[in-house]
């Protein structure tokens, strides 16, 4: 079992409490925590990746509708609440987790809102608490569901960090992971530094290693190398956003890990919850790449590595073809062939 790390969102008080989160910018030098006491500081939370990863996002979401509906104004209830709720939506594009939990909360507050008044901070605090309580249960479905793909003495190779520090439980593609090795299954993992903002290198590494898992660190670039030399089994990444027919976004280096891995004739999994599905849309065509900062390029860490005036695209996400990927781990069970009917079969069960 992998030690308690310091939670990584939470609820503080009653309905005018506040969210504090686990600071994942300072990770891992510093365990500092962030209290988001206004709906500006949640908003800056999650555009900033102090909380990140698309379950752990959707969760802060829902937590900082309420905050931001504690603000009483002229305005009337309902225009508060779309203010709020049109607000954090701004606040990143691609998850759509973010947007699942906000139109849960939207749900909740319509049918809350024919209540007296006093009742509708308490109804979408224990709204925003399911949806936490819910995230920390499929975390552990996804585990014990992507068992039956992982052989064993697994070397398993993943990107970004998909584990505590990206839901309200123990992760998507990590619980996977940490399933393999708390059954004896895993030798080891391989964990991409994930560039620009080292995911990969600060928190996974960082999750792993509390964790006593054998974790080898790599550069992105050295990915192809480590699988021609035979030394990974498969690869689990989680997902941001996943079309109706299984192309799927994820953190950017995603989609070449993809290519490698059919390169080499490696399986490819996709480890996601139901609330990372997004149905309204067709294929990955239709999916919003969130476009960050070039300095996250030039200055990774705040050390200027580039000459100034250097033009930089930095693209925060990919989209990996259904074609390319093997199987989809989800809390209601594996997706193996994917395809748009088996995509929508599982969800509906
Ligand atoms: O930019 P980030 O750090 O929020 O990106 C996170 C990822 O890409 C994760 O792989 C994804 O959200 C799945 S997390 C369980």
């Amino acid at each position: 079992m992998p030690m308690q790390l310091p939670k990584t969102l939470q609820w503080i008080g009653g309905p005018d409490g506040f969210l504090r989160l686990l600071d994942q910018t300072q990770l891992p030098l510093k365990v500092v925590f962030k209290d988001c006491k206004t709906v500006e500081e949640v908003h800056e939370a999650i555009r900033s990746l102090r909380v990140r990863g698309a379950p752990a996002i959707g969760v802060a979401a829902a937590m900082g509708c309420v905050i931001g509906l504690q603000v009483e104004t002229q305005a009337s209830l309902e225009n508060r609440f779309l203010a709020v709720d049109q607000f954090l939506r701004t606040s990143r594009p691609t998850a759509v987790n973010l947007f699942w939990a906000l139109d849960r909360m939207g749900r909740k507050f319509q049918q809350i809102l024919p209540l007296k008044e006093e009742n509708v901070l308490p109804g979408l605090l224990q709204e925003a608490l399911e949806i936490e309580e819910e995230d920390r249960q499929m975390c552990l479905a996804i585990g014990l569901a992507g068992l039956e793909l992982v052989p064993d003495h697994a070397r398993i190779l993943t990107h970004c960090n998909t584990g505590s520090l990206a839901t309200a439980g123990r992760g998507t593609a990590l619980s996977v992971v940490f399933a393999a090795f708390d059954s004896g299954k895993l030798r080891q993992v391989f964990c991409d530094e994930t560039r620009p903002l080292f995911q990969g290198a600060r928190l996974t590494a960082w999750e792993l290693l509390q964790a006593g898992i054998p974790t080898t660190l790599i550069c992105d670039s050295m990915a192809a190398q480590v699988m021609k030399e035979g030394k990974v089994d498969l690869v689990i990444t989680g997902a941001d956003r996943i079309a109706a027919n299984g192309d799927s976004a994820n953190k950017i280096g995603t989609y070449g890990l993809a290519i490698l891995a059919r390169a080499h004739a490696l399986p490819f999994y996709i480890a996601a919850p139901s609330s990372t599905f997004d149905l309204s849309l067709a294929n990955g065509s239709g999916i919003p790449i969130e476009e960050r900062a070039p300095d996250e390029v030039t200055s990774p860490g705040g050390v200027q590595v580039a000459p100034e005036g250097i033009a930089v695209y930095n693209p925060a996400f990919d989209v990996t073809p259904a074609s390319l990927i093997s199987a989809i781990i989800t809390e209601k069970g594996v997706i193996r062939p994917v395809s748009e009917a088996a995509i929508r079969c599982l969800l509906a069960g």
